[in-house]
């Protein structure tokens, strides 16, 4: 197949700035690395941040730290190979692939990512991408559309990581928070899938497409008393909370938990300055979990689930390549329930 030298691409000018659709440079695959035609790209909160810059205590800055300019955003990208970089990865052009947005600090299959995709690297908001070649991993036979599959990595990566961390397994009582977002919506499905009764906390306006996705209980977090409402929903306490809201939740909310279970956290739209009565942690045998992202292991699993097609994400719309600047504005707005996703080859 003849690459075209140009392609078009929705490119993040500077933090704070603009997204211009631009006809860039087709980027060519060094070795050990594929290139990949974006059948879609998702979209996550953390483009938003990253495109602000409100990862920086200070200035503005990317997750990691200061971002190169002009960059292409979107770490959560499916497609099919293209092209390689050496005769080594030859065998993978033409599959279809899933990609693994995260570089990791080493090779075990725990290690944490230190590299995401579409903010240290030009992303899928593009009709191609350069990744390396062991983080894209065949789906050729997946049931599910590359926009399902391109909802998986970061949000339903989180979640797993989530579930994972926390232990999380059938018969488990689950409370999960901002169970309609992006992250939430994954744990409610996947932590249903996994056979555990679930307890949702979103806006009630919400309820129903969270039901939809496995919860057997709401919380409308509207009404103001998230916890007492919890609490009236599982009488014999929670195994776990899948938490990415904190907060003012987080130190009333760990009366919730049975003694020994897990309060697991990997977001703060509520705030992430939080006190606590460290008592209530060890009287209980309770452990506050930490979570971020996923591991090679983690995204093995979710690879697994999205070749059988065990797991069917929620798409709430699609948008043009034209259209990214718009999808984030939708997505800001979390008037949605389900993945926003690009198809840059509809542009
Ligand atoms: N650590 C990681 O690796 C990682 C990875 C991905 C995301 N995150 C973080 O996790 C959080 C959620 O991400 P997401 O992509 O799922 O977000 P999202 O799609 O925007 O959804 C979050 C949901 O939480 C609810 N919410 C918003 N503000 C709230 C508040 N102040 N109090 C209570 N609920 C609130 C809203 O639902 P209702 O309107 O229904 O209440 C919203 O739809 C973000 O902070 C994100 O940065 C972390």
């Amino acid at each position: 197949m003849t690459l075209p030298s140009t392609m078009r691409a929705a490119v993040t000018v500077r933090h704070g700035g603009p997204i211009e659709l631009r006809d860039v440079a087709v980027p060519r695959p060094g070795p050990a690395e594929v290139l990949v035609r974006v059948g879609a790209a998702g979209c996550n909160n953390t483009d938003l941040w990253t495109r602000e810059g409100s990862y920086g205590t200070d200035e503005r800055a990317g997750w990691l730290g200061p971002l190169d300019f002009p960059r292409i955003q979107g770490g959560d990208v499916a497609g099919t190979v293209v092209a390689c970089g050496d005769a080594d990865t030859t065998g993978i052009v033409g599959a279809r692939v899933l990609v693994d947005p995260a570089l990791y600090e080493d090779s075990g299959p725990d290690a944490r990512p230190v590299d995401v995709l579409g903010s240290e690297r030009d992303g899928g908001f593009a009709e191609y991408v350069v990744v390396p070649a062991d983080r894209a991993h065949r789906v050729d036979d997946s049931p599910l559309s590359d926009v399902e599959l391109a909802s998986l990595p970061i949000a339903y990566g989180t979640a797993l990581g989530m579930l994972e961390r926390g232990g999380i397994t059938g018969g488990h009582t689950v409370l999960v928070t901002g169970a309609s977002g992006g992250v939430g919506l994954a744990a409610v499905q996947l932590a249903h899938a996994r056979g555990a009764r679930v307890v949702a906390v979103c806006s009630g306006d919400k309820s129903e497409a969270v039901r939809h996705a496995g919860a057997s209980e709401i919380v409308d977090r509207r009404r103001g008393h998230v916890v007492a409402d919890a609490a009236a929903a599982a009488p014999g306490g929670y195994d776990a909370v899948i938490d990415v809201v904190a907060g003012g939740t987080v130190a009333p909310g760990l009366g919730l938990l049975r003694s020994g279970g897990r309060w697991v956290v990997a977001g703060a739209l509520d705030g992430w300055a939080v006190e606590l009565d460290v008592r209530r942690i060890y009287l209980a045998n309770l452990a506050l979990v930490g979570s971020t992202m996923h591991t090679p292991r983690i995204f093995d699993l979710l690879v697994d689930l999205a070749r059988r097609g065990e797991v069917r994400p929620v798409i709430s719309a699609t948008f043009d390549l034209d259209e990214v600047a718009e999808a984030q504005r939708q997505l800001a707005e979390r008037r949605h329930v389900g993945k926003l996703v690009v198809v840059p080859a509809r542009a």
